[in-house]
């Protein structure tokens, strides 16, 4: 039987448990340049089987949030450096999570105070936080030419390639939560008429060419996705087509042979997004690494790997307050609670200093 605390290989990595780190963005990063304190908190929770870092922006233009660190740049590559180091020093394994949010975005976070860029020029009725101001209603978009693909897939490859040289185990594409690559998913938000656009395969293409690009620039094996099949997330619109792009990207995904593939599952309605069905049937079709979030609890977790649906199970709000969540599931220790006012921004308080039991 599956163990969640038993050892097991990813790629050609072998994580300490089956319980992952999910990625949270933490706000707290005006320069975008992770530091020591970010360095510490990672480190703390390196009992984890695998970390994935919170949402790292790509590119300038990648931004939708203040205050969230990057890969953009060398200088912010070697703030990273100093993370998988000390993570890996502690005995854990560390992927980036390459974030792009198209068009959830306010003019105030891109470069020369341009539109921020989409699959289409739909905007999304959301909020972003914009640093000193507060939250502000995201900017209508400008549709990305066709031409400017290349270009966009290029940015998450210099993106990986400094994630590589930092020290990272491997990288994970946010593919989820109604982001840049979600959008161009679906179809109410991308109504383009190039290659981008239309049927599902079109959708898909931007998803698959850069998880193709970014594979070959670090291999397969150290790329991960994460997916939020019929989130709401960001005015993402109901999906009705969400089965087939799914039924099609399963086999996509399997023939890539990927480190894993990451469900999230931000039960936004409050019961579940995902339904076990859904599960089975991507399951049963993609026959690599699946890791899952949302909601889990230990007995959750345990049912979900006994019945063979999943094979890490993804924390995120828990391992906040619990830096030492692995050891504290492992041996029933009651859980601490997680503050949400010091979810995002703000220093030590709510970061570094939940204690270890
Ligand atoms: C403070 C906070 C920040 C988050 N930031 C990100 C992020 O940067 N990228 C992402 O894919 N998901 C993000 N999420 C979603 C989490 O990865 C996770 O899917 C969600 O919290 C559900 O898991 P949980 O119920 O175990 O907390 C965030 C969640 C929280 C609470």
């Amino acid at each position: 039987m599956k163990s969640l605390f038993a050892a097991h290989t990813l790629g050609s990595l072998t994580l300490n448990n089956r319980i992952a780190m999910a990625p949270m963005t933490r706000s707290r990063r005006p320069d975008h340049i992770p530091d020591l304190d970010t360095a510490e908190y990672y480190r703390q929770r390196a009992g984890a089987g695998l970390i994935i870092t919170e949402g790292t922006f790509v590119s300038a233009e990648a931004q939708g949030y203040a205050d969230v660190p990057g890969l953009w740049t060398d200088e912010q590559a070697a703030g990273w450096a100093a993370v998988t180091e000390a993570v890996h020093g502690a005995g854990g394994r560390v992927f980036a999570q390459l974030w792009h949010v198209g068009r959830v975005s306010h003019r105030s976070l891109q470069p020369g105070g341009a539109a921020p860029v989409g699959p289409s020029t739909r905007r999304a009725q959301a909020q972003v936080w914009i640093g000193d101001d507060g939250f502000a209603d995201t900017d209508t978009p400008r549709a990305l030419r066709t031409d400017e693909i290349p270009r966009l897939i290029a940015d998450f490859t210099d993106a990986a390639d400094r994630a590589a040289r930092a020290g990272f185990d491997g990288v994970e594409l946010h593919g989820a939560h109604g982001f840049l690559i979600e959008q161009f998913l679906n179809p109410r938000v991308n109504d383009r008429t190039d290659q981008y656009g239309g049927s599902v395969e079109n959708r898909a293409r931007l998803l698959l060419e850069t998880l193709d690009a970014l594979a070959d620039r670090v291999g397969a094996h150290r790329v991960g996705v994460r997916l939020s099949p019929f989130t709401l997330a960001n005015d993402l619109p109901a999906d009705d087509e969400a089965e087939e792009m799914y039924a099609y990207l399963a086999p996509e995904l399997a023939r890539r042979g990927l480190a894993y593939v990451h469900l999230s599952d931000l039960r936004l309605s409050g019961g579940p997004d995902i339904a076990e069905d859904f599960l089975k049937t991507f399951r049963y079709a993609y026959d690599g690494t699946i890791l899952l979030a949302g909601g889990l609890d230990r007995t959750r977790a345990e049912y979900l790997l006994t019945a063979d649906l999943i094979d890490i199970a993804v924390f995120g709000r828990p391992f906040i307050a619990n830096p030492d969540l692995p050891e504290r599931l492992r041996d029933g220790l009651p859980l601490a609670t997680p503050d949400p006012a010091t979810f995002y921004g703000g220093g030590a308080k709510g970061y570094t200093d939940y204690p270890r039991h």
